[in-house]
């Protein structure tokens, strides 16, 4: 515990906040705090009630699992089995993007609720100052989804929580815009299998330069009853719009999420990048997608037509993501 360090450049106003919002943490309480991928709702991992409290407050179906968030590999490591492999992934990406689902310590006292019934537990060390600062003036690992209605667009600054959650969470900590802007990459690492289930702000090919190919999740049984990743949930990060993919220009009825020049019929429309770049990309698509949403309720548009993204690098993160906000709403 003790005071919040490393923080003199972002003022003694955000210190005090986490002061506090580690004593609301500590109380049981919820508070949304920013990370490097997304905005995160917050509860102390030890205690049952929070992390009920954070499923009421997001809307969240039981059998979908929390990630726990760590100051440290170590102090992740007392509560994980990590295998040589897992290790090696740690080493290679923490702090930063990477979430490691890896088989729960039976001496773990972890929230059973974090786990949804599995035996693992999805890991992450967060590079982000505030919620690093958050963890030290909290002193307990942290479980935090995206803070972010069930099944709605992710958020990546305060402003998008205070508009999903508003009064459902004690303190938002306002960090300015999350610079990745995808949620992390999740890994499952069983012994020497590295399985992706979900892509994200680590790159495959970062991935596969430390563990080889990485199976995909459609390799594994995809009607397996139990959820093993959120791809298992078809509809998620949904805009209120219809959403149409791969498209070169939008319809009359279109706002348009351009990627690279925007095609001269867009009128309503937004830039994920117009150089092109898929980590300017990444870092714009919940934001845009947010506004967006907004620009079609209030002219009248029905749908948003998304310009072709490739699929290397950040890509496929995007477009995983882009393929769920377009997916049938499940309701
Ligand atoms: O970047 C991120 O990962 C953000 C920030 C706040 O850390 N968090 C985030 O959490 O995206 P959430 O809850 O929105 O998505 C985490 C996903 C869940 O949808 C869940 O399916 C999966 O991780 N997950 C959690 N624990 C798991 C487990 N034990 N096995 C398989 N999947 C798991
Ligand atoms: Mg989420």
């Amino acid at each position: 515990m003790g005071s919040v360090q490393g923080l003199s450049s972002m003022g003694a106003e955000l210190a005090a906040e986490i002061e506090r919002a580690g004593e609301i943490i500590r109380a049981g309480g919820l508070v949304a705090a920013p990370t490097e991928t997304v905005y995160g709702l917050a509860a102390d991992a030890f205690n049952d009630h929070a992390l009920a409290a954070i499923y009421a407050a997001k809307g969240r179906p039981q059998f979908n699992p929390l990630i726990v968030h760590f100051p440290s590999l170590s102090a992740a490591a007392a509560e994980v089995e990590m295998s040589p492999l897992a290790a090696e992934f740690a080493a290679a990406f923490w702090p930063g993007p990477l979430t490691l689902v890896l088989r729960r310590k039976p001496t773990s006292r972890i929230s059973k609720l974090a786990s949804a019934g599995l035996d693992t537990l999805a890991v992450r060390v967060p590079a982000h100052p505030v919620f690093q600062a958050l963890l030290s003036a909290a002193g307990t690992p942290l479980a935090a989804p995206s803070a972010n209605p069930s099944g709605a667009v992710s958020p990546t600054s305060a402003a998008h929580v205070r508009a999903g959650l508003a009064d459902r969470v004690a303190l938002i900590l306002d960090g300015g815009p999350s610079s990745v802007g995808v949620e992390s990459t999740i890994v499952k690492v069983d012994d020497d299998k590295a399985v992706l289930l979900r892509p994200g702000g680590a790159p495959r090919a970062a991935l596969e330069a430390v563990a080889g190919a990485l199976v995909s999740p459609q390799a594994i049984d995809r009607s397996a009853p139990k959820i093993e990743a959120p791809g298992m949930l078809e509809s998620h990060y949904a805009p209120r719009a219809r959403v149409r993919l791969d498209a070169d220009a939008p319809h009359v009825d279109e706002a348009y999420l351009a990627f690279g020049p925007a095609p001269a019929e867009a009128r309503f429309y937004l830039n994920l990048s117009a150089k092109g770049d898929l980590t300017e990309a990444a870092a714009n698509l919940f934001a845009h997608l947010h506004t967006l949403d907004k620009m079609c309720a209030e002219n009248g548009l029905t749908g948003l037509a998304v310009a072709p993204v490739p699929s290397d690098g950040l890509g496929e993160a995007i477009r995983d993501r882009l393929a769920r906000a377009a997916a049938p709403r499940t309701g």
